[in-house]
């Protein structure tokens, strides 16, 4: 894992953007991977900024989000396709019939999973996921728990995610209980990943996935198995880890590497 640690929550985001227009511009037909949640936000305000002014194309870009609430129409304001379209896909010059989100309102919800990992084979798999990181150690919605192997299908929400959700729903409304989600292995066969989590309520969740064991009850903790992910972290999301100064040691010398021989990634 390589863990970098920034001063603020705008460096994350700004990190992250880079390095998904890296690879945009390095390969245009990308598949990306796409997370909602706050935390992703400034990272697409960047992005489509970056397509306004420096001219970043995602024309021939194809994405894949993790996670749907089941039951909620893709009109829904709390759908994640509303969310993607509005904070992302709306400002930029994706083509709509690119863009993925797992069906959440199927007549049968069982279908949903295997018919989404259908279509990421076939766009060739992910090239780049980007994820956050729940209080509790998820990731997209494979709560604690989750098989390490689990594949996209419907997962039920904990009470702390709800509880953690509950603000986005009015009180007599409707809040789905019941997502669909890419799962542990799917995420894990994406070919990079950058996780970015910011502020002190995550610090333990990073602290569990960095530094403690591989475990179903911190599902966030199987990317120690993936061969190229990154942490992306603020000092507040880092400030529980016990190995910092070797993580900044680390990518001091992978950026004087990185300068004389290229960026293998
Ligand atoms: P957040 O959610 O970015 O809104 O904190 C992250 C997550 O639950 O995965």
């Amino acid at each position: 894992m390589e863990i970098i640690i920034l001063e603020t929550s705008a460096q994350v985001a700004e990190r992250g953007a880079q390095i998904v227009c890296e690879l945009v511009r390095k390969q245009p037909d990308s598949v990306l991977g796409l997370a909602t949640g706050s935390t992703p936000m400034a990272l697409y305000e960047r992005l489509i900024e970056k397509h306004k002014t420096n001219g970043v194309s995602f024309s021939s870009v194809t994405t894949f989000n993790l996670d749907e609430y089941v039951g909620l129409d893709p009109q829904h304001p709390q759908s994640y396709r509303y969310f993607m379209n509005k904070n992302l896909f709306e400002h930029i010059d994706i083509k709509p019939q690119n863009t993925h989100i797992p069906p959440g309102n199927l007549d049968n919800p069982l279908a949903a999973g295997p018919q989404y990992e259908d279509q990421i084979r076939q766009a060739g798999g992910i090239d780049l996921q980007i994820l956050g990181i729940g209080a509790n150690g998820h990731i997209g919605f494979n709560e604690p728990t989750s098989s390490l192997g689990s594949r996209t299908r419907i997962k039920t929400l904990t009470k702390k995610t709800i509880d953690d959700n509950s603000r986005f729903f009015a009180q007599d409304e409707f809040q789905p209980y019941l997502a669909v989600t890419m799962g542990i292995a799917t995420i894990m066969e994406s070919k990079r990943i950058i996780l970015l989590a910011t502020g002190w309520k995550k610090a333990e969740a990073v602290a569990e996935t960095v530094e403690g064991p591989v475990c179903a009850l911190c599902p966030a903790s199987a990317l120690q198995w993936h061969p190229c992910t990154s942490m992306i972290l603020d000092t507040a999301a880092a400030s529980l880890l016990k190995h910092t100064a070797y993580y900044k040691f680390v990518l001091n010398e992978q950026d004087r590497l990185v300068e004389r021989f290229g960026d293998p990634r």
